[in-house]
């Protein structure tokens, strides 16, 4: 086999923006309003950041060290650091988690493409009650065209923007999008916080509700803090692969995990002032975007502006990580099988877009089926963020913690940050102790209770 030559970044900020890029996605401006609007409000907010703090933060900057380290794609890097062939199984899973979920993940991401659409139509600023546009929603999802469509042309978009490379596809269209997305949620906190009765809104988000923080609500806290820094899933070690100078990793990723949550914050800022504003209470769940909104947005002037420029919003954040979940499986298929880039890309959007294609169908023609009482997108998504994430977020861990030497792991860990490691001597004892025993026990603990071990 021929070997290529690897791709890096082309600058710091480049790995900055990919980063960012990749974490901030739908689960920052979907799925955490929602939790927080279910799993009460502030204290939520609270438990979430201690995850970020003990779990999320350390995982992230072990796969990327793990990543330029050994710069190669997970499989590889695994291998090489485990020194035997289950380490390279683990890696292996890591590749095939990120490859699920970019299939499902751009079933959801399509639908909100099929929405800017039907935004961009007016579509959006017509419904009176809650039942309308539920059954609006209902009836796009239950057309296998439409689903089938909207997950083609997202993945088509990937594909064109992963076929240019790291620093000509990635990090170009990452340093592009990322701003747009800012400016687009600045303008709609804006929007939020000067509609009459927002304050509502604010008070529904910062109260804390303390008996709403149930056992459940930590493993959710938890698993959140995974997905939306995509860990556990080759995504962050296949980034730190393609770093080629020892960049202080302290300054680099600190950053990226506050913007992650800044914009997690701000979205919710943003949705439930809005939807307070005009006395629609929450939908709870997956609904607020595709049902509550688009009812918000009937009553307000400017709503379809507002609608075009909220699906804009939430569909630039979706692809920056659908491209970054793709990428493991891409660089695999280089490095392993020495493809052509060209060629593992086409070959990995076909493969995600078949994959996908179950999903995209299991509200319409394949809504008959089901697994263990879940649709087919359902159990696709269950099976990747509740048992195939953690579980390579645990290998990540144990990997650096435990099975590669203590010494050289610390160094790599250090290596382009010592005056600030040397600075702050703590940083040194967190890692070195989030890596050892906080990550993995606390993992271990959302694994047992993901599969029903314990409740
Ligand atoms: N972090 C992304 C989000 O918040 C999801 C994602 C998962 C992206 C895995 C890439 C890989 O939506």
């Amino acid at each position: 086999m021929e070997k290529q030559k690897r791709d890096t970044w082309g600058s710091q900020l480049g790995f900055i923006v990919a980063v960012a890029g990749s974490a901030i996605g739908l689960a920052n401006v979907w799925r955490f309003p929602y939790l927080v609007g279910n799993y009460g409000g502030a204290a939520f907010i609270l438990v979430y950041l201690m995850c970020l703090a003990m779990i999320g933060f350390p995982v992230l900057m072990a796969e990327i060290i793990i990543g330029r380290a050994t710069q190669a794609n997970p499989a590889q890097a695994f291998a090489k650091l485990g020194r035997n062939r289950g380490w390279r199984a683990a890696g292996m899973m890591t590749v095939v988690t990120g490859f699920i979920v970019s299939g499902f993940y751009s079933v959801v991401a399509g639908w909100i493409l099929g929405y800017l659409y039907e935004a961009l139509q007016g579509n959006l600023t017509s419904f009176e009650s809650a039942e309308h546009s539920q059954a609006y929603f209902e009836s796009l999802i239950a057309s296998p065209t439409w689903g089938l469509f909207c997950h083609f042309i997202f993945i088509a978009l990937s594909s064109a923007v992963l076929i240019a490379g790291v620093r000509g596809g990635i990090e170009r269209w990452n340093k592009f999008l990322l701003p747009i997305l800012f400016a687009v949620l600045i303008g709609l906190v804006i929007r939020g916080l000067t509609m009459q009765g927002s304050s509502q809104g604010l008070y529904f988000l910062l109260t804390p509700d303390w008996s709403a923080l149930t056992p459940a609500a930590f493993l959710v806290a938890l698993g959140q803090s995974f997905f939306t820094l995509s860990l556990g899933q080759g995504t962050m070690v296949t980034y730190g692969s393609y770093l080629k100078d020892k960049e202080n990793l302290l300054t680099t990723t600190f950053p990226v995990v506050a913007m992650d949550t800044v914009v997690s914050l701000l979205s919710a800022v943003a949705i439930f002032t809005i939807v307070f504003s005009v006395g629609i209470e929450p939908g709870s769940g997956p609904g607020l975007i595709f049902q509550t909104l688009p009812l918000v947005f009937s009553q307000i002037t400017g709503g379809t502006l507002l609608a075009i420029l909220f699906f804009i919003l939430v569909a630039l954040a979706a692809l920056t990580s659908e491209i970054s979940a793709m990428e493991p499986t891409i660089a695999y298929l280089m490095d392993e099988r020495g493809w052509s880039r060209r060629s593992a890309v086409i070959a990995c959007g076909i493969a995600v877009f078949l994959l996908g294609v179950p999903c995209a169908l299991s509200y319409s023609l394949l809504s008959h089926i089901e697994l263990f009482q879940m649709n087919l997108l359902d159990f696709f998504s269950f099976v990747a963020s509740s048992i195939m994430i953690p579980l390579g977020g645990l290998f990540a861990v144990w990997l650096v913690g435990w099975r590669w030497k203590r010494a050289a792991a610390l160094e790599e860990l250090h290596a382009g940050a010592e005056s600030t490691f040397a600075k702050h001597r703590w940083l040194t004892y967190y890692f070195d102790l989030c890596f050892r025993y906080l990550a993995p026990a606390l993992i271990l603990l959302v694994f047992l209770n993901a599969l029903g071990v314990i409740g």
